[in-house]
């Protein structure tokens, strides 16, 4: 998405305390050369590691710090910069500042003014990795995501503190194009998408199964994506920890076989189907009913194939528009192109796994290839990857509508 789309718009920057409010000016300064018209707010703590005054040069407009400030707010000044801001993005967002949103709490200015807007909010979060893995910090997240709010970021790296981790800022040039993608034309508004996400568990007795290492993280981005564009999102996963996305509908599924049942049942109302899901091929031939003993000897376990669940789909004559992914350990390209003509898919989204990637990291690299393209989407947060997958497919969809004659699918 070019950052053009950001022209004109209103953008409040909110910048609160931590080392990297530094990194705001930047921001500053790109997103006025993308067009936006901003203005910006400083946390008291913020004012600790920068300066108003930068702020005032780069933006070009005065720059608030207090609710407290006679002559701004003889006219309600709180209120009119929330009507003003048709967005807000706060870079960095402390975990103070997480907290004090989530909870709703209008203590200074930057969250007054987050109250009082109907702007739609986006967090650039930045802290030391313990305070961003706590589980009050993602709880807090969790919140606001429910609530619509975007959180772009944070990247993983070394830190101010010394630490390596989760936890820094996103580069400005990221951040203004996270921003643009999210302000931009949404384009699967009307849509509706289908993504299976997660592993699935097929049970040995009452207290085994046979499972993988998918979290679901690349499946839940997808479906956040693609929500983000405006599809109405129906979620099927399997057993994971993650929180559902703003505005999507989930069910929980366990084994391939319920995995299957509940996509057959969104299919015919889905016009797009990305199955992120890394379903087990094979599951026990039989559950035992009580848990198996040891016996001093090997065990044989016989393993029944489960249903290719894309594959039944893919064989289909009216399908919707189709999006497999390909784990691979080797030979990515060729496996995947192969899968790609296989299954007659409309894209796959190829990833090399093992070796602690795909598989439950948070960075992911996509290799997309589809009849007569490719395009290899560089190492990124799942959710940056997804979004540039949910612009690929958006785009191919439309062409292949445009292209009646040609159209190889209903
Ligand atoms: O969940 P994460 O930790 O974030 O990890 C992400 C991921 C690595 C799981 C994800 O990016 C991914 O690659 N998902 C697909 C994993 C997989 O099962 O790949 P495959 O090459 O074995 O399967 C090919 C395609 O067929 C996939 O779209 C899969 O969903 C589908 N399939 C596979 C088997 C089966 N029985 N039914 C299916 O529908």
């Amino acid at each position: 998405m070019p950052a053009s789309t950001l022209a004109n718009l209103r953008i409040l920057l909110g910048v609160s305390g931590g080392i990297a409010a530094y990194k705001a000016a930047e921001l500053t300064r790109r997103l006025r050369e993308a067009g936006a018209e901003l203005r910006v707010v400083l946390t008291e703590n913020a004012a600790r590691f920068v300066t108003p005054l930068t702020f005032q040069a780069l933006s070009g407009a005065p720059v608030r710090m207090s609710l407290w400030d006679e002559s701004a707010e003889a006219a309600m000044g709180h209120i009119e910069l929330a009507r003003w801001a048709e967005r807000i993005l706060i870079a960095p967002a402390s975990a103070d500042l997480i907290a004090r949103l989530a909870h709703g709490l209008a203590d200074d200015l930057l969250t007054t003014v987050c109250l009082a807007s109907a702007a739609p909010l986006a967090l650039a979060p930045a802290m030391n990795q313990q305070m961003w893995a706590h589980p009050a910090t993602q709880a807090n997240l969790d919140r606001l995501r429910a609530r619509g709010v975007s959180v772009l970021g944070p990247a993983s790296g070394s830190q101010a503190c010394g630490e390596f981790g989760a936890g820094r800022l996103l580069e400005a040039e990221q951040l203004v194009a996270e921003l643009a993608a999210l302000h931009g034309p949404r384009r699967l508004a009307g849509v509706r998408v289908l993504v299976s996400a997660g592993p699935t568990y097929e049970d040995i007795d009452p207290v085994r199964f046979i499972g993988n290492r998918s979290s679901g993280r690349m499946g839940f981005a997808v479906a956040q994506a693609a929500a983000e564009q405006g599809a109405s999102v129906h979620l099927v996963a399997g057993p994971v920890h993650l929180p559902t996305p703003a505005g999507v509908i989930r069910r929980d599924v366990r084994s391939a076989r319920e995995m299957r049942e509940a996509v057959m049942q969104q299919i015919p109302q889905c016009d797009i189907f990305i199955s992120a899901a890394a379903v087990g091929d094979y599951r026990p031939g039989e559950v035992a009913a009580h848990k198996l003993k040891k016996r001093g000897r090997a065990l044989t376990l016989t393993l029944a194939e489960n249903p290719d669940i894309l594959g039944e789909i893919a064989a289909r004559t009216s399908r919707p528009f189709l999006v497999g992914f390909a784990a691979e350990t080797r030979d990515l390209e060729t496996y995947a192109r192969a899968k790609l003509e296989r299954k007659r898919l409309d894209l796959i989204a190829a990833n090399r796994v093992g070796d602690g990637q795909g598989f439950d990291a948070a960075d992911n690299e996509l290799l997309l290839l589809w009849p007569g393209g490719r395009e290899l989407l560089p190492r990124a947060d799942k959710l940056a990857l997804a979004r540039a997958l949910i612009a690929r497919v958006a785009a191919l969809r439309t062409a292949a509508r445009a292209a009646p004659a040609r159209r190889r699918r209903p």
